[in-house]
């Protein structure tokens, strides 16, 4: 067993080298030093260890590079460690690259989960409390039309095999609650975005395009609408529902930012012309065959958050997007190590020793 007894909690937080657990484990990591946090990933070309330079020797943080489809590795993990608690964010989660090859995304996002839904039925039956929290998506839901918003018991309708396997998962979740009384909480948050986002994602995708004068592909009309969450307000309802969500409860998180993605795309373009100057990048919008199955519209019903727990989001989206425009200009070499793949040797400089 690891040395962690003077730890008042033991976390281990799936996919904490991607965009949205890179984020949390900084936000958490300096928030709680009396908590032990393991960071489970096993670095596809989604986990960046360099976004988590300024945690890397906190005393109260731990790389493990584990495979979640490897029931071994994560069962041994969770022995080594002994565990309280499980923040699961690791998945596939690129929508395109589901349509091109769902097979990763099926083992993953459902084999994945449920080898870290039997390592908590172990830890349970060995007796101790464990909370598994588990971090989805409002894709699981489908598509809206012009009006209405996703609750928490909107019935699950997936079209992407990569939101069919996100509710996959959320209902073995929902099951080894219902069935095994496993301590279970799931988040389903609309699209994040801020510092750290791969640039396949719409946002970074733009952003480094028209900072080098490319293209920027927008699919069929531009008119399908996302509900855009800044990153640290999604982490900080995380923490707020790993620590205060009800056991068996489902929350939805969203940003009440409704926007059409080519808005979205002209918005990011006037930052862009307002802080760099130069030819109005406007015209490098390029409208591209549309994606098979894309939803039309995604909006979330938050209330359920907001008046249980107190939740709201702290960016509004005009602070946000700002931000989020600034980070990109100021971290081109981030950006341009993640367009290169250099950042997928950072690993191997840092840790192939140890
Ligand atoms: N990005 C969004 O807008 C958004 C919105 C709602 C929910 N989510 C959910 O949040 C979670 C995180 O999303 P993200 O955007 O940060 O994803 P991401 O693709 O940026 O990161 C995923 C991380 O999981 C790791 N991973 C993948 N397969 C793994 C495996 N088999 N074993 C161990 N690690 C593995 C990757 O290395 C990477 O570090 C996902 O579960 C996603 O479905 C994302």
């Amino acid at each position: 067993m690891a040395k962690t007894e003077k730890f008042e909690r033991k976390i281990a937080v799936t996919g904490g080298a991607g965009f949205i657990g890179s984020n949390l484990l900084l936000y958490l990591v300096s928030r709680y030093p009396r908590y032990f946090f393991v960071n489970i990933d096993c670095l596809t070309y989604a986990g960046n260890l360099s976004n988590l330079i300024s945690i890397e020797k906190a005393p109260n943080y731990r790389f493990e590079k584990i495979d979640i489809c490897d029931y071994a590795a994560v069962s041994a993990c969770f022995e080594k460690y002994d565990f309280d608690g499980l923040i699961h964010l690791a998945a596939e989660s690129h929508v395109d690259r589901s349509i091109a090859g769902p097979a990763e995304f099926v083992k993953t996002n459902v084999i994945g989960t449920f080898n870290l839904l039997e390592a908590a039925r172990q830890k349970i039956a060995r007796g101790g409390n464990f909370r598994f929290h588990h971090v989805s998506t409002d894709e699981v839901f489908g598509s809206l039309g012009e009006s209405g918003y996703f609750g928490e018991s909107t019935p699950y309708n997936p079209n992407s095999p990569y939101s069919a396997t996100k509710a996959g998962s959320d209902h073995l979740v929902r099951a080894y609650h219902k069935t095994y009384g496993l301590d279970a909480v799931t988040t389903n948050c609309s699209n994040n975005y801020g510092p750290y986002q791969f640039p396949e994602k719409l946002i970074p995708l733009m952003i480094r395009n028209a900072k080098a004068g490319l293209p920027l592909p927008v699919y069929g009309d531009g008119r399908n609408i996302r509900d855009w969450l800044y990153v640290e307000d999604h982490c900080r309802a995380i923490d707020l529902v790993f620590h205060r969500g009800k056991s068996g409860k489902t929350y939805n998180i969203g940003g009440h930012n409704e926007i059409e993605n080519i808005e979205l795309v002209r918005l990011v373009c006037r930052l862009m012309d307002e802080i760099l100057g130069g030819e109005p990048r406007e015209k490098l919008i390029t409208y591209v065959t549309d994606r098979p199955g894309h939803d039309r519209r995604y909006a979330i019903d938050a209330s359920f958050i907001e008046n249980e727990l107190g939740w709201k989001p702290q960016y509004s989206f005009e602070q946000g997007i700002r931000r989020t425009v600034t980070w990109y200009l100021e971290n081109e070499v981030w950006l341009e190590n993640c367009v290169s793949g250099q950042y997928l040797k950072y690993y191997e400089k840092m840790y192939s020793n140890r």
